[in-house]
């Protein structure tokens, strides 16, 4: 058994009961905390916290840490991401900015069939290398909880290989991880003249396969013009859902289709993008469960619309912010320039945002009974920041890291 106590914490943020899931609405500009605080960590897990004044008295039974003038919160919780993928697109970017867009760029051939094409020719050994060297990057930001998904293979082999990787990923690391099957993020050059053909192998073949296999906790699919229609997209979750796969989908990036509504339907656990969110989408989302996410830096580098955060939040919705790290819209995974970049742009508030990066990232990807929050029994992945005064500084540093230490799992790292 090994305890590890962090004292003198200037404040101890996002201190959360347990049967709290996420939070919605005027609950997200609220972020309980405690001032002067203890937490005391048993092994992996968070075993009790307080202010100093009953902080447990012998300290030569724990490895201390003292935290003066440093607050401690949750680890991000990035609930979108393509963290595996192979190579990079940095000649797209640069098509980009001398005025190609990034439709026109997929439509000549680039975009996600270009990165296709890069990891179908890679060894799983190379893709994993690759991923983890981004994992380790991303640890180091913050991030205690990521979901992968697949998506850049687009044929049984590579699409396995991809989930291969991720199941090795998550073996290998105390971060914690989820696994998403994307086989349906865009249809692959074999079948441009056969689309429903590949939307059966996905449902035929691969979810099955993929299922028996134990390599995927959600599905997802890339509803969009171009893409993936609302007919395909439902057969593809309706299959999912009959052998008990929740969905998390990409809709509403360039049009609104009727994406969130089908999400809806089929309780998904999550709608991602949302760049183009009208009233109906809106009033749909209240109906349900399903968790709106907004991926800020990919409007950031696409020079895309920002998802309407402070519309969603005021009309009492939850929000989530993830990453959506992947080589073509958003080639980076730092939370804390997401964080800075909803504040930024979306108008969210620090604590806004970190409600929607830490127990809403948590519910977005089906895990906030166990991360996203300061709550006995929950895993122990925190970050430690530098010395700040307030929060506010965290989002308005933009692109500098107030971390100064991380815990994951117990563990400093
Ligand atoms: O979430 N929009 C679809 N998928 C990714 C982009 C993938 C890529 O360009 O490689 C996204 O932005
Ligand atoms: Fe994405």
């Amino acid at each position: 058994m090994s305890f590890t106590l962090l004292i003198n914490i200037k404040k101890l943020l996002q201190v959360r009961e347990s049967n709290l899931h996420y939070v919605s609405g005027k609950e997200m500009n609220i972020i309980p905390s405690i001032n002067d605080a203890y937490l005391l960590l048993e092994n992996s897990l968070i075993k009790d916290f307080g202010e100093m004044k009953d902080c447990p008295k012998k300290l030569e039974k724990f490895k201390v840490i003292d935290c003066k003038e440093q607050m401690v919160l949750p680890s991000w919780c990035d609930s979108h991401s393509h963290i595996v993928y192979s190579g990079n697109r940095s000649n797209e970017f640069i098509d980009r900015i001398k005025g190609l867009t990034y439709t026109e760029i997929a439509n000549n051939g680039g975009g996600i069939l270009n990165s296709v094409e890069i990891l179908r020719n890679t060894s799983k050994e190379d893709l994993l290398k690759q991923s983890l060297e981004r994992i380790e990057n991303v640890v180091k930001q913050g991030t205690g909880a990521i979901e992968i998904k697949s998506g850049y293979g687009l044929n049984i082999d590579s699409e396995k290989k991809m989930l291969e990787v991720i199941s090795d990923i998550d073996k290998s690391n105390n971060i914690i991880i989820k696994s998403t099957f994307l086989g349906a993020h865009a249809f692959p050059k074999e079948f441009l003249q056969n689309k429903d053909g590949y939307v059966d192998l996905v449902i035929n073949k691969m979810i099955p396969e993929f299922n028996d296999l134990k390599l995927i906790d959600y599905v997802d699919v890339f509803c969009e013009e171009g893409y993936f229609n609302l007919n395909q997209a439902e057969k593809i979750i309706s299959a999912a859902k009959k052998i008990g796969i929740q969905a998390k989908i990409h809709v509403n990036q360039f049009n609104s289709i009727g994406g969130v509504k089908l999400a809806v339907k089929y309780n998904a656990l999550s709608v991602d993008h949302l760049e183009i969110l009208n009233d109906e989408d809106l009033d749909v989302l209240k109906n349900g469960t399903t968790m709106p996410v907004a991926l800020p830096t990919c409007s950031f580098f696409l020079g895309l619309n920002y998802t309407p955060g402070r519309k969603i939040i005021d009309s009492g919705l939850p929000l989530a912010i993830a990453s959506d790290f992947n080589p073509g819209s958003s080639p980076s995974g730092n939370m804390n320039f997401v964080i800075s970049t909803a504040c930024i742009k979306m108008k969210l508030t620090a604590e806004e945002a970190i409600n929607a990066a830490t127990i809403n990232g948590a519910y977005s990807m089906g895990i906030s009974d166990k991360v996203g929050s300061i709550t006995k029994g929950k895993i122990a992945n925190l970050i430690i920041t530098k010395k700040i005064k307030t929060i506010n500084e965290l989002p308005y540093n933009f692109g500098e890291s107030k971390i100064s230490k991380i815990i994951l799992a117990g563990n400093l790292i």
